[in-house]
C-alpha cells in the first residue's frame, strides 16, 4: 500500500479533484473554508468533519493535528481523510468515540448524499446529540430542494441557532450554525 500522500498525489494528477476544482469561486465553499472552519478551530477543542472528498483533504491544515478528525462511511474516500480518520456511518459514531467527545461537528453535504430519509436523518441527529456536549457547535450544510428542511423535520430540537441561515445568491447550498442546548444523551450501548 502506498503512503497516503503518494496516493493523493497520483489521484490528483489523474484529475479526480473535479467537483470543486472547476468551481473555485463558489461562495458557499469559500464561506466554509474561510469563515466557518476557522471559527470552529478558534472555538472548539476537538472538531469532527463528516464526509471526505478529494477537495476537502487540505482542511486538516487549518487545525492542530490532535484537534481535527474526519469520518466517512465509504472506504474508497479514506485516502482523503485526516490523520485521525474514522471509517463508519455517522449514526454509529459513539461506537468509536465516547459521548461528548467532539465539541464541534461539521455535517456538510452529507444529508441528501447518503443520509436521505427523515428516519436516517433523525438517527444521525440523535447520534450528534450524543457526541456533542452542551454548548457544542454543529454546522449543517445542505442543499435546499434536495430533501426536506431539517428544521421543519424538528431535527434542530435541542439546538439553538447561532445567527441566521447562511444563503448564497444563485446557489441552493445553505448553512445552519447551531449550538447544542441539550445535555449529552447516553449512548444506550
Ligand atoms: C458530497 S460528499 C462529501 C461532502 C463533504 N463533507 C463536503 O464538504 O463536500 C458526501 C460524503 O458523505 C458520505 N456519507 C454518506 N452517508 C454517510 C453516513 N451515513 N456516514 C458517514 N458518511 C456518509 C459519503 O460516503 C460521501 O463521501
Amino acid at each position: 500500500m502506498l503512503p497516503k500522500g503518494v496516493q493523493r498525489s497520483l489521484l490528483l494528477a489523474w484529475g479526480v479533484n473535479r467537483p470543486y476544482g472547476h468551481l473555485p469561486g463558489l461562495a458557499s465553499r469559500r464561506c466554509l473554508e474561510t469563515e466557518i472552519l476557522p471559527r470552529m478551530r478558534d472555538r472548539c477543542r476537538s472538531v469532527l468533519f463528516v464526509g471526505t472528498a478529494s477537495y476537502t483533504w487540505h482542511y486538516e491544515r487549518l487545525f492542530p493535528a490532535d484537534r481535527y478528525t474526519t469520518l466517512d462511511v465509504a472506504p474508497r474516500v479514506a485516502v482523503w481523510g485526516a490523520r485521525r480518520h474514522i471509517m463508519a456511518p455517522v449514526q454509529e459514531l459513539t461506537r468509536h468515540r465516547p459521548a461528548g467527545f467532539f465539541d464541534g461537528v461539521v455535517l456538510n453535504g452529507v444529508l441528501g448524499f447518503g443520509i436521505d430519509t427523515p428516519e436516517q436523518m433523525r438517527r444521525t441527529f440523535d447520534e450528534l446529540h450524543r457526541i456533542l456536549p452542551p454548548q457544542g457547535l454543529l454546522v449543517v450544510g445542505w442543499n435546499t430542494g434536495r430533501h426536506e428542511d431539517p428544521e421543519e423535520l424538528s431535527l434542530y430540537d435541542g439546538f439553538e441557532r447561532s445567527g441566521d441561515r447562511r444563503t448564497f445568491p444563485g446557489e441552493t447550498h445553505v448553512y445552519d450554525l447551531l449550538v447544542s442546548t441539550r445535555p449529552a444523551l447516553p449512548t444506550g450501548r
